[in-house]
Protein backbone atom coordinates (compact mmCIF):
# COMPACT_ATOMS: atom_id res chain seq x y z
CA UNK A 1 0.00 0.00 0.00
CA UNK A 2 1.34 3.48 -1.02
CA UNK A 3 0.14 6.53 1.40
CA UNK A 4 1.04 10.26 0.56
CA UNK A 5 1.14 12.46 3.68
CA UNK A 6 0.06 16.17 2.39
CA UNK A 7 0.64 18.49 5.19
CA UNK A 8 -0.31 22.59 4.39
CA UNK A 9 0.87 25.70 5.51
CA UNK A 10 3.39 26.82 8.27
CA UNK A 11 3.61 23.10 8.93
CA UNK A 12 7.13 23.03 7.41
CA UNK A 13 7.81 25.23 10.86
CA UNK A 14 7.33 21.86 12.97
CA UNK A 15 9.71 21.71 15.74
CA UNK A 16 10.04 25.77 15.38
CA UNK A 17 6.78 27.34 15.50
CA UNK A 18 4.50 27.43 18.79
CA UNK A 19 5.84 24.27 20.19
CA UNK A 20 3.97 24.31 23.04
CA UNK A 21 1.40 23.52 20.44
CA UNK A 22 3.23 21.40 18.22
CA UNK A 23 5.78 20.35 19.30
CA UNK A 24 9.38 20.54 19.04
CA UNK A 25 10.23 17.90 16.47
CA UNK A 26 10.67 18.86 12.41
CA UNK A 27 8.20 16.70 10.40
CA UNK A 28 11.08 15.33 8.73
CA UNK A 29 12.52 14.22 12.06
CA UNK A 30 8.98 12.84 13.29
CA UNK A 31 9.21 10.90 9.56
CA UNK A 32 12.39 8.97 9.77
CA UNK A 33 12.62 8.58 13.62
CA UNK A 34 8.94 7.82 14.70
CA UNK A 35 6.84 7.48 11.84
CA UNK A 36 8.03 5.39 8.97
CA UNK A 37 9.76 2.70 11.28
CA UNK A 38 6.71 0.73 12.53
CA UNK A 39 5.28 0.52 8.71
CA UNK A 40 8.76 -1.10 7.66
CA UNK A 41 7.60 -3.54 5.14
CA UNK A 42 4.07 -2.88 5.46
CA UNK A 43 3.48 0.48 3.53
CA UNK A 44 5.13 3.29 1.65
CA UNK A 45 4.93 6.42 3.07
CA UNK A 46 5.65 9.16 0.78
CA UNK A 47 5.49 13.24 2.15
CA UNK A 48 4.47 16.75 0.72
CA UNK A 49 4.25 19.78 1.94
CA UNK A 50 3.28 23.22 0.65
CA UNK A 51 2.18 26.70 1.61
CA UNK A 52 0.35 27.02 -1.36
CA UNK A 53 -3.25 25.95 -1.27
CA UNK A 54 -3.11 25.42 -5.66
CA UNK A 55 0.18 23.39 -5.29
CA UNK A 56 -1.95 21.11 -2.20
CA UNK A 57 -4.80 20.33 -5.15
CA UNK A 58 -1.91 19.56 -7.25
CA UNK A 59 -0.32 16.98 -4.99
CA UNK A 60 -4.06 15.52 -4.28
CA UNK A 61 -4.92 15.64 -7.83
CA UNK A 62 -1.16 13.68 -8.45
CA UNK A 63 -1.82 10.77 -6.04
CA UNK A 64 -4.92 9.54 -8.23
CA UNK A 65 -3.59 6.41 -9.67
CA UNK A 66 0.03 6.34 -7.50
CA UNK A 67 -1.28 5.79 -4.23
CA UNK A 68 -3.79 3.72 -1.97
CA UNK A 69 -4.55 6.86 0.35
CA UNK A 70 -3.58 9.86 2.02
CA UNK A 71 -3.36 11.45 5.11
CA UNK A 72 -3.96 15.64 5.15
CA UNK A 73 -2.94 17.90 7.63
CA UNK A 74 -4.40 20.93 5.59
CA UNK A 75 -3.02 23.51 8.31
CA UNK A 76 -5.07 26.70 8.36
CA UNK A 77 -6.86 25.89 4.95
CA UNK A 78 -8.88 23.48 6.65
CA UNK A 79 -11.10 25.87 8.38
CA UNK A 80 -11.32 28.15 4.95
CA UNK A 81 -10.72 25.94 1.46
CA UNK A 82 -13.66 24.86 -0.33
CA UNK A 83 -10.82 24.24 -2.77
CA UNK A 84 -9.19 21.56 -0.86
CA UNK A 85 -12.34 19.96 -0.19
CA UNK A 86 -13.73 19.49 -3.84
CA UNK A 87 -10.16 17.93 -4.54
CA UNK A 88 -10.90 15.63 -2.28
CA UNK A 89 -13.99 14.81 -3.37
CA UNK A 90 -12.67 14.62 -6.58
CA UNK A 91 -10.46 12.31 -6.32
CA UNK A 92 -11.42 8.42 -5.76
CA UNK A 93 -9.08 7.68 -2.73
CA UNK A 94 -9.42 7.30 0.70
CA UNK A 95 -8.77 10.66 2.42
CA UNK A 96 -7.99 10.96 6.25
CA UNK A 97 -8.09 14.48 8.09
CA UNK A 98 -5.29 14.93 10.63
CA UNK A 99 -4.06 17.50 13.20
CA UNK A 100 -1.67 17.73 15.79
CA UNK A 101 -3.87 19.77 18.04
CA UNK A 102 -7.08 19.01 19.32
CA UNK A 103 -8.58 22.08 17.23
CA UNK A 104 -12.14 21.97 18.92
CA UNK A 105 -10.45 23.32 21.99
CA UNK A 106 -9.03 25.83 20.43
CA UNK A 107 -10.74 29.14 18.77
CA UNK A 108 -14.04 28.95 17.45
CA UNK A 109 -12.33 29.59 13.94
CA UNK A 110 -11.11 25.74 14.43
CA UNK A 111 -13.95 24.29 15.04
CA UNK A 112 -14.88 24.51 11.58
CA UNK A 113 -13.58 21.56 9.15
CA UNK A 114 -14.43 21.89 5.33
CA UNK A 115 -12.77 18.78 4.95
CA UNK A 116 -14.30 16.60 7.28
CA UNK A 117 -17.35 16.18 5.14
CA UNK A 118 -15.32 14.49 2.60
CA UNK A 119 -12.84 12.76 4.43
CA UNK A 120 -13.26 9.03 5.76
CA UNK A 121 -12.71 10.50 9.03
CA UNK A 122 -11.11 12.84 11.06
CA UNK A 123 -7.99 12.03 13.78
CA UNK A 124 -7.10 15.23 15.92
CA UNK A 125 -5.34 16.00 19.17
CA UNK A 126 -2.80 13.69 19.95
CA UNK A 127 0.08 15.70 18.78
CA UNK A 128 2.66 14.11 16.18
CA UNK A 129 0.84 10.72 17.11
CA UNK A 130 -2.43 11.70 14.86
CA UNK A 131 -0.21 10.68 11.98
CA UNK A 132 0.60 7.57 12.95
CA UNK A 133 -3.47 6.86 13.74
CA UNK A 134 -3.74 8.16 10.53
CA UNK A 135 -1.79 6.16 8.73
CA UNK A 136 -3.12 2.94 10.85
CA UNK A 137 -6.77 3.75 9.84
CA UNK A 138 -5.74 3.70 6.22
CA UNK A 139 -4.23 0.37 6.78
CA UNK A 140 -7.44 -0.81 8.94
CA UNK A 141 -9.67 0.22 5.83
CA UNK A 142 -7.65 -2.31 2.93
C1 LIG B 1 -3.42 22.27 12.75
C2 LIG B 1 -4.55 23.09 13.38
C3 LIG B 1 -4.91 24.28 12.51
O1 LIG B 1 -5.96 25.02 13.08
C4 LIG B 1 -3.71 25.18 12.35
O2 LIG B 1 -4.02 26.26 11.49
C5 LIG B 1 -2.51 24.45 11.88
C6 LIG B 1 -2.21 23.14 12.45
C7 LIG B 1 -2.97 21.12 13.67
O3 LIG B 1 -2.29 20.23 13.16
O4 LIG B 1 -3.27 21.11 14.87
O5 LIG B 1 -1.73 24.95 11.09
O6 LIG B 1 -3.90 21.70 11.55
Amino acid sequence: MKILIVNGPNLNLLGVREPSIYGDSSFETYLEKSLRPPFDGKCTLDYYQSNVEGEIINALHGAIDAYDGVVINAGAYTHTSVAIADAIKAIALPVVEVHISNVCKREPFRHTSFLTPVCVGAIMGFGMDSYRLGVESLLAGK
